[in-house]
């Protein structure tokens, strides 16, 4: 091939590159492209081999003909892939979204103040080897009230009205106290349980809610004695509230216990200087936190074991009222409705 012809298809090729060139818009198509031409098997390249068959003089004319061809192929890849960049970043200015700013972090939230209360006052418990036991909240006359020692006509049944169904038969439980009966008639001795739960009363007040938790506990054994349940209610004191702490028995009255007592432990919101002022306990420097007592031998009877043989302590608590005395809460609302300003405080 002559050398004007050489140069003339160079030039053409150099044209076509220029035209292909315009229609691209993506890095990829355009080394595909530049690869077309000048890749070792591409149309420039094929046509550098004729050049070695031209006659030695005219191949420097030739071979700068190529270096022309070959830079003006280079040097519009070059101004095509700048302008993809600019594009980009033109793009990327018009964005609305700002994905460069940090994302909404949502908070994992945390156990509600009462579910901590309960799950303290379990574990403290089982380090003394008590173990969870569990009753429903819908419970029958028997286990809440008439194995309890609450016979019919019983006046101490007028301090725990609550929702009664099917003819009085099923009720929403008062207390925690029928977990007692079911454990000790599917049970056998020795038995050592605390039984957490929701409970339900005709109450409300700024200490008192309709629906309320409590935490009863249980121990039956051969030869347990008073002072046993005096030794639980005093650790569990100084574990939960404060090791300074006392505790004292006041004599009182529950169907189920005898002696009863009523449990208070010593303010921890006064001292004894200005303990007038104290709205907690009231200027008495103890507060009330649990109804106990040996358990009546009738209640035994009542869940077939031998009260010859067997005796026991029971003792019931309400968890609003330790959260309360812990954390100086004065109104029992706080804990149900959901005000996120009370909640993340605990
Ligand atoms: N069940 C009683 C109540 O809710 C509290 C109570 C008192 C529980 C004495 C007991 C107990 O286990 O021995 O008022």
């Amino acid at each position: 091939m002559p050398a004007e012809e050489l140069i003339g298809k160079l030039d053409g090729l150099g044209s076509e590159f220029a035209q292909a060139l315009v229609s691209l818009s993506s890095e990829q198509d355009i080394r595909e492209l530049q690869a077309q031409f000048l890749g070792k098997k591409g149309r420039v390249s094929a046509l550098m081999r004729e050049m070695g068959k031209l006659p030695p003089d005219t191949r420097r004319v030739v071979g700068a003909a190529f270096n022309r061809v070959k830079d003006g192929i280079a040097g519009a890849v070059d101004g095509k892939l700048d302008e993809l960049v600019k594009v980009a970043e033109a793009a990327d200015l018009e964005r609305t979204i700002d994905v460069s700013l940090p994302g909404r972090v949502r908070s994992a939230g945390h156990v509600h103040l009462l579910t901590q209360v309960r799950n303290e006052a379990v574990a403290i418990f089982g380090e003394l080897g008590f173990e969870v036991a569990e009753g429903p909240q819908i419970e029958n006359d028997f286990n809440n009230f008439e194995a309890l020692g609450f016979a019919k006509d019983h006046p101490a049944r007028d301090e725990q009205d609550t929702f009664f169904v099917d003819d009085g038969k099923l009720l929403l439980r008062t207390h925690t106290s029928p977990v007692q009966i079911r454990t000790m008639l599917s049970q056998e001795p020795p038995i050592k349980i605390v039984a957490p739960g929701a409970v339900y009363r005709r109450d409300d007040d700024p200490t008192h809610s309709p629906m309320f938790w409590q935490i009863e506990g249980l121990l039956i054994d051969e030869q347990v004695r008073f002072s046993d349940l005096k030794g639980v209610l005093l650790h569990f004191v100084k574990r939960y509230f404060g090791e300074d702490l006392d505790i004292r028995f006041r004599p009182s009255f529950f169907p189920f216990v005898e002696p009863g007592a009523e449990v208070d432990m010593q303010c921890s919101f006064c001292t004894d200087s200005d303990s007038s002022k104290c709205r907690v306990c009231k200027g008495t420097t103890w507060v009330e936190i649990a109804g106990a007592g040996m358990v009546d031998p009738v209640v035994l009877t009542h869940c077939k074991i031998d009260p010859e043989r067997y005796t026991g302590f029971a003792f019931g608590m309400g968890l609003e009222r330790m959260a309360m005395l812990r954390y100086g809460v004065s109104d029992i609302k706080n804990f149900y409705e959901g005000d996120m300003r009370f909640l993340t405080q605990f």
